[in-house]
């Protein structure tokens, strides 16, 4: 099978994306798949094959931002849609993981791995995710939206009140479209949320502020075969820093993933019933890892879904299924023939 992985990417989790697609290509057999890198740069800029395998051999370390022309053009077009049998889009964040390489892919008639259209930009935007979540009733933090364009900056007093009111202090900022927690910061202040506003709107038009929980971070790993959905045991983050930040997910190494969590039998079976229907109402397909709070009282709330989860051999997708007997490589190929079914 003739298998193109794109990888990189626009996005602020670019680096992210390079780590789960170096995995990836290790783990791929080379026996049952040609393997076609496609490394895109932070500035959307194709790389052509030769150097895309140079930085996930990891001759080259970073994907250059080539200031010549891409092979984004008839030539890559041309390769794609003549040579390539299936696309897995090893790409994290906006650009990658929210539609847009989807829409790009099916212009082309390619079939890929993962989300289409509407489910990406259902799972990647929080504030759009937040409200599907709430028309399905499935339990979660409160939350409001705040759009740029929509608000009136000379009053943020008045805003922050407001805030402090609805969703109680300390409380999270987030832009809606990120992942691995970039530009996500907990506030406890005017002060704070002026700074916390300022940074998530570096990365997005749209931001959303939610209740602050105390509780325990579990996930969950949601993977769609040709007849049924397999949820796997919830495994659970144990971090030293004051939230689960990209620091502690990529570089502090202090974080500990305990597989399965220690929590009980109902709220693994709580975990696993909501995982399926948050997979469902945002109408998923493939692959999606879900995030959860389990608060003192042992409520379960869903923070989140990632439509294209950290993949790295170290990322808690790819554990949770080997916990339960599947491994990296067999995972592969499970996501490959799910996506050619
Ligand atoms: N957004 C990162 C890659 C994750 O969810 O694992
Ligand atoms: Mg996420």
């Amino acid at each position: 099978l003739k298998l193109a992985l794109l990888f990189g990417g626009r996005s602020a989790e670019h680096e992210v994306a390079i780590l789960s697609a170096r995995s990836i290509i290790q783990a791929l057999d080379k026996n049952k798949y040609d393997i076609y890198p496609l490394a895109i740069s932070r500035t959307g800029k194709f790389l052509s094959l030769a150097e895309s395998k140079n930085i996930l051999q990891g001759k080259q370390k970073n994907i250059p931002d080539l200031s010549r022309k891409s092979i984004i053009t008839a030539q890559l077009i041309e390769f794609l849609t003549t040579e390539i049998e299936l696309v897995f889009p090893v790409l994290h964040g906006p650009y990658g993981e929210d539609g847009k390489i989807q829409g790009f892919l099916d212009t082309l008639n390619l079939n890929y791995i993962g989300c289409q259209v509407e489910a990406s930009v259902l799972g990647m935007d929080k504030a759009i995710m937040k409200k599907i979540f709430a028309y399905h009733k499935i339990p979660q933090a409160k939350f409001s939206i705040l759009e740029k364009n929509y608000f009136d900056s000379a009053d943020l007093e008045k805003l922050y009140q407001k805030y402090q009111m609805k969703l109680g202090m300390p409380c999270f900022v987030k832009p809606a479209n990120m992942g691995s927690s970039i530009g996500i910061n907990k506030i406890n202040g005017f002060a704070s949320f002026k700074s916390a506003l300022k940074d998530a709107f570096t990365y997005d038009q749209k931001v959303i502020l939610e209740s602050y929980i105390e509780a325990r971070e579990v996930e969950s790993a949601v993977l769609e075969t040709a007849d049924q959905l397999v949820v796997s045991a919830a495994g659970e983050i144990i971090s030293d820093h004051d939230f689960y930040d990209y620091q502690a997910k990529y570089k502090s190494g202090n974080s500990k993933l305990l597989i399965p969590a220690p929590i009980s039998a109902s709220v693994q079976s709580k975990i696993k019933q909501l995982s399926r229907q948050a997979f469902k109402a945002i109408g998923a397909r493939g692959i999606s890892r879900l995030d959860f709070f389990i608060t003192e009282k042992k409520e379960v709330l869903v923070n989140e879904i990632n439509t294209m989860p950290g993949f790295t051999e170290f990322s808690m997708y790819p554990l949770l299924f080997k916990e339960a007997g599947l491994e990296y490589s067999q995972l592969l190929d499970k996501l490959i023939t799910m996506a050619m079914a």
